[in-house]
């Protein structure tokens, strides 16, 4: 459990993670700053680059604002994208139009050398200052989410050299060269805690830690590469920032999901689609802060069955400690009514 400062204790979102019991639940979405709103595409369009919209501190605090003016989420995320760390650390990250991430993968020691903790001052203090003025210019009652890649995750994208289906050549480096790997993920590692902690000093409520691919590894290979990265940083942010809450995102591990909670200290964690209601249930009668789970691709469709979704996962969370939030990020095409209609349906069913 966290304790709350003054300011932050008027914060809903917040309540959960100090055991308080919040009805409706807090709500706010992942990628809820994004193309599905005409206002972000204009604003990127004016950017320019991808890269460039989030180390421009006025243009990125604008495009997180936008939600929270059209919907009254609970939350701003702040926005970012996890591969600013490799970005910072010296890695060739370029976002491609309507292609995702491309980078010039590293995939052996070598190529890790040209990378280093001493290059990431600039950029992440960028990100710092779009965090400060976010904390000025956010309502009260917001509570502000800062947020890394897990080291896992964005090692995936560091050795592909982009996305990917299966992670294949962050899992084929983990198996072929175990302590050369090792050495990545100990530096995305320390990246993470200097890029979070930087956050939470320039005024984040509370942290997530994005592990978008931790459902692909086998099990000895996630106690390696999802857990104990994972629990360093949760210990070193709690070390720094204690009673600054953290929430998990170990997307497609639910069968890992207690496991996770336990051995890496995270007071919420967030559940994916596929989750169970009985297993995010569990969690959250042990104490657990549970978010999630509602499908982006239901939010997308619409209709009745979007608002018996809704409501069913509040029915089964009721009374536990909740946040409301999709099982993974909003697609573009979602229509911005079907948005405004879940935050009404959790706040007035919830
Ligand atoms: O509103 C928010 O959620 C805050 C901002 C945020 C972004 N990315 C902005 C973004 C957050 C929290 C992320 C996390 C992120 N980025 C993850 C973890 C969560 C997940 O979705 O699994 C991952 C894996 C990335 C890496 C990434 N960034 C990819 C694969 C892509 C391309 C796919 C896509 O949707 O375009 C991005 C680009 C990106 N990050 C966009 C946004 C709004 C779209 C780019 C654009 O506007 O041109």
């Amino acid at each position: 459990m966290c304790d709350l400062d003054g300011e932050a204790s008027e914060r809903r979102f917040l309540l959960p993670f100090a055991g308080k019991a919040v009805s409706p639940p807090p709500v706010w979405l992942m990628r809820q700053a994004g193309r599905y709103l005409p206002e972000y595409r204009k604003v990127r369009a004016e950017a320019g680059s991808f890269l460039k919209l989030c180390y421009t501190p006025e243009l990125a605090a604008e495009v997180t604002l936008q939600p929270i003016r059209r919907f009254g989420f609970d939350a701003a995320i702040l926005f970012s994208d996890i591969l600013v760390v490799p970005d910072a650390l010296g890695q060739v990250v370029r976002f491609e139009e309507g292609e995702g991430p491309r980078l010039d993968p590293i995939r052996d020691l070598e190529d890790l050398s040209r990378l280093a903790l001493s290059k990431t001052g600039t950029k992440f203090s960028l990100v710092s200052e779009t965090v400060a003025r976010l904390r000025r210019e956010l309502p009260g009652e917001t509570a502000l989410i800062g947020f890394c890649g897990a080291p896992w995750t964005v090692a995936t994208y560091v050795v592909e050299g982009r996305g990917s289906s299966d992670q294949s050549a962050a899992r084929h480096w983990a198996y072929r060269d175990p302590d050369g790997f090792a050495q990545l993920i100990a530096l995305l590692t320390e990246a993470s805690i200097e890029y979070l902690s930087g956050q939470v000093r320039a005024g984040a409520d509370a942290l997530q830690i994005f592990d978008s691919w931790a459902g692909s590894l086998a099990d000895d290979q996630f106690e390696r590469w999802v857990i104990d990265p994972t629990a360093k940083i949760v210990q070193a942010i709690r070390g720094r920032h204690p009673g600054v809450p953290i929430i998990g995102f170990p997307r497609g591990a639910a069968p890992f999901l207690r496991r996770y909670v336990d051995a890496t200290g995270v007071h919420g964690v967030s559940c994916d689609t596929s989750c169970p209601l009985d297993v995010m249930q569990a969690a959250a009668q042990g104490g657990t802060v549970v978010q999630g789970n509602l499908d982006p691709l239901l939010l997308m469709a619409g209709g009745d069955a979007l608002d018996l979704r809704v409501d069913r996962i509040c029915e089964a969370m009721t009374g536990l400690p909740f946040i409301f939030n999709l099982g993974h990020g909003i697609v573009p095409n979602t229509p911005p009514e079907n948005v405004a209609r879940i935050v009404e349906r959790v706040r007035t069913k919830g």
